[in-house]
């Protein structure tokens, strides 16, 4: 039953690859919506994917959330990241410390003895401070490495639980509701085609910067998050998607 159950996720993994044209999907057994260590074993499959991709010095960027804290927390101290630099993609959007992508970029970077650049910016950002913190030579040198990024590595979450996590304001959450908005990444808000809803005001990487990078990966499970993988990756814009079961069985029933 075992080699049945890894027959049955290769035909999976290559329905979705084939479905969304990514170049690498990976499943592993169980749902994280009803069973909490399987979103331990997603950040599992996650730190080997990024481990067999940093044969040489990379910049790796990272966003928040809790998946991608799964991550950081899977991650046993090795070397392999020795002349990496890990970055946060975006500024803060709004999140709990430990699943901001500062705080896991900053435990990625310790654990895999590589250097990190943190950014320090309110959230979100009136349009004022945007523009003259972008000016700021600190930032500025951390943006700089953010768009030379190698790698990136993001969550996917579902629209409604994203804003309401982050206290997302009544206008914001209205013009979720009247765009129709199913998914969230990068604090960019989706609906059910891909297009743009809403976009949190922050700085770092912007959704354009992300067709110029070689690897963009996905971290998202859960039966729950289906609609929201789905929707994300119909402009898809990342190239490897990192799942469960639960997720891959629900997607393949959506299509
Ligand atoms: O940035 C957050 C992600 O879009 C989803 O967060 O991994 O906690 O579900 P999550």
């Amino acid at each position: 039953p075992y080699f049945e159950e890894l027959r049955g996720f290769r035909d999976l993994e290559m329905k979705l690859k084939q479905t969304f044209d990514l170049e690498r999907v990976i499943i592993t057994p169980g749902d994280s919506d009803t069973d909490p260590w399987v979103k331990d074993e997603l950040g599992k499959r996650a730190v080997s994917f990024l481990q067999s991709q940093l044969n040489i010095k990379q910049t790796v960027a990272v966003t928040g959330g809790t998946s991608m804290a799964a991550v950081a927390k899977m991650m046993a101290p090795t070397d392999l990241g020795k002349g990496s630099m890990f970055v946060p993609a975006r500024g803060g959007l709004g999140e709990r410390v430990e699943n901001q992508a500062n705080t896991i970029c900053a435990e990625m970077a310790n654990k895999m003895k590589g250097d990190y650049r943190l950014l320090y910016v309110p959230d979100p950002l009136s349009e004022e401070t945007y523009h003259s913190i972008i000016e700021e030579p600190g930032v500025k040198e951390t943006l700089h490495i953010i768009k030379q990024a190698d790698i990136v590595m993001h969550g996917i979450g579902d629209a409604f639980t994203m804003a309401k996590r982050r206290k997302a304001e009544t206008n914001v959450l209205e013009n979720l509701k009247s765009g129709k908005a199913i998914s969230e990444a990068f604090g960019y808000y989706f609906d059910q085609n891909g297009q743009i809803v809403h976009k949190v005001r922050t700085v770092g990487m912007q959704l354009e910067d992300l067709s110029h990078i070689k690897t963009v990966v996905a971290i998202a499970g859960g039966n729950s998050k289906a609609k929201a993988i789905e929707s994300y990756f119909r402009q898809g814009k990342s190239n490897v998607l990192i799942t469960d079961e639960g997720a891959a069985k629900a997607l393949i029933k959506d299509l």
